[in-house]
């Protein structure tokens, strides 16, 4: 039996308005910025103004789908983040208003860690399956924030990838195959009362890499590709040495040697994004998949691995084929561009962005306006956010 292919046909990528570099950060630390750039792999990261939040950072990565692709047949859309605005109202309501979704759709926020993402992008599959002429807007939106002058501060970033998930993709076909791995862990997580998350580091790190290799075994189990088949590996980064060393370890766990030339062949090219921009939790595989597609020579017919990993714990080792012709459909210039417009801060300023708490009193409060990006956060009222575009 043939069935029809489904997955993604379209994928854009938004970020802040800020960035800080690493040698700032390092400056501030008093550790060598090479800890930094070469050590955990991480050049620069977003940093979100005053008047950014998850909304507008997805709101400006979704636009750019609808404007291409119409709103046609998107009856639903998943937003993944553990950045969220609000408790009960999912985030991507404010959508309608900023770039016009559809009114014949359910609208969804979805939460685990850095998985959630990966969740939406399976969910969307299904219905997909069940009604290939449906079409699902999957978007990834989070602002990474740790606790200053700590270790997990270097490894902090934010970003927004859309998806538009349809039948007869344009750019990568999922396989129907996935390995899965939960369990109960405490390496990272955030109490509803904090801003910034709380981290045991070097647990993260290890559990990450139990997971990853379980979610393999899992997929094997599932009748899912060799290794020798992937021409790249995409995994979920929370700093880009941290895809170099879950894939080591992979390949170890396996019986294969891991020598640097192939590491390199394997991960390189999904990392450029993500070691300027951070650590973006939900979106940060699949700004790996943009850079990878955008730096890669040409995929065309080509199987690659997609490894998610949700602290807490949940990963997923998923595979897809990439589409003929899907160089065509790229936005390697939006995507570059996102990049490099961003205003580079000083310290005193990235810290007081970070110090700022927004107000809980209900009154009106006008934002800052620091914002260039297409959408900003006004201002807060009758515990409101009201949301414009610029
Ligand atoms: P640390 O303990 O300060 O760093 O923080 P370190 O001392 O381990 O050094 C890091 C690396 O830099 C080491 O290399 C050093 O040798 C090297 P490694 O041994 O790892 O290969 N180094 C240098 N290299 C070159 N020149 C130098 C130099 N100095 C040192 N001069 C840590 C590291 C990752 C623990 C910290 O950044 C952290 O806590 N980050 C947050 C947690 C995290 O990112 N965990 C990743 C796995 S969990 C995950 O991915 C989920 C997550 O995204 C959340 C979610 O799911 O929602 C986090």
């Amino acid at each position: 039996m043939t069935t029809t292919p489904v997955g993604i046909h379209d994928l854009s990528f938004a970020t802040t308005h800020y960035a800080l570099d690493h040698a700032v950060l390092a400056e501030r630390l008093g550790v060598d910025r090479d800890k930094f750039y070469l050590g955990i792999g991480q050049e620069r990261m977003s940093v979100a103004a005053a008047d950014e939040d998850i909304v507008t950072i997805a709101a400006a990565a979704a636009q750019p789908i609808l404007q291409r692709h119409g709103t046609d047949n998107i009856r639903t859309v998943l937003l993944a983040t553990e950045t969220g605005v609000d408790q009960s109202k999912a985030a991507a309501l404010y959508l309608h208003s900023l770039i016009g979704l559809p009114n014949a759709a359910r609208v969804v926020e979805l939460k685990q860690a850095c998985y959630g993402g990966t969740a939406g992008l399976a969910f969307a599959a299904g219905l997909i399956a069940r009604d290939p002429s449906q079409r699902v807007l999957v978007i990834a939106a989070d602002i990474a924030k740790y606790e200053l002058d700590t270790p997990g501060e270097p490894t902090q970033g934010a970003a927004a990838v859309a998806m538009l998930v349809t039948a007869d993709p344009a750019i990568l076909a999922l396989d129907p195959i996935s390995g899965l791995y939960s369990a109960d862990i405490m390496d990272f997580w955030r109490p509803n009362y904090r801003s910034e998350a709380i981290v045991d580091g070097k647990t993260s790190v290890n559990a990450y890499q139990k997971a990853a290799q379980e979610a393999w075994s899992d997929y094997r189990r599932q009748g899912g590709r060799e290794l020798g088949e992937f021409a790249a590996f995409c995994y979920h980064q929370p700093f880009t040495k941290m895809a170099y060393k879950a894939h080591r370890h992979l390949l170890e766990s396996q019986g294969h040697t891991a020598e640097a030339a192939d590491l390199e062949a394997a991960i390189g090219a999904t990392t450029t994004y993500n070691r300027t921009v951070g650590n973006s939790y939900t979106a940060s595989l699949y700004l790996g998949l943009a850079s990878l597609l955008d730096h890669a020579d040409d995929l065309t017919g080509k199987a690659l691995a997609m490894i998610s990993y949700g602290s807490g714990s949940v990963a997923e080792f998923f595979s897809g084929t990439v589409r003929p012709g899907y160089r065509a459909h790229l936005r390697t210039e939006a995507n570059q561009a996102a990049i490099s417009s961003r205003e580079m801060l000083d310290y005193d300023h990235y810290r007081a962005l970070h110090e700022a708490v927004l107000p809980t009193d209900g009154a009106y409060h006008a934002m800052p306006e620091e914002t260039r990006r297409p959408f900003r956060l006004g201002a807060m009222s009758g515990h409101k956010r009201i949301y414009e575009a610029r």
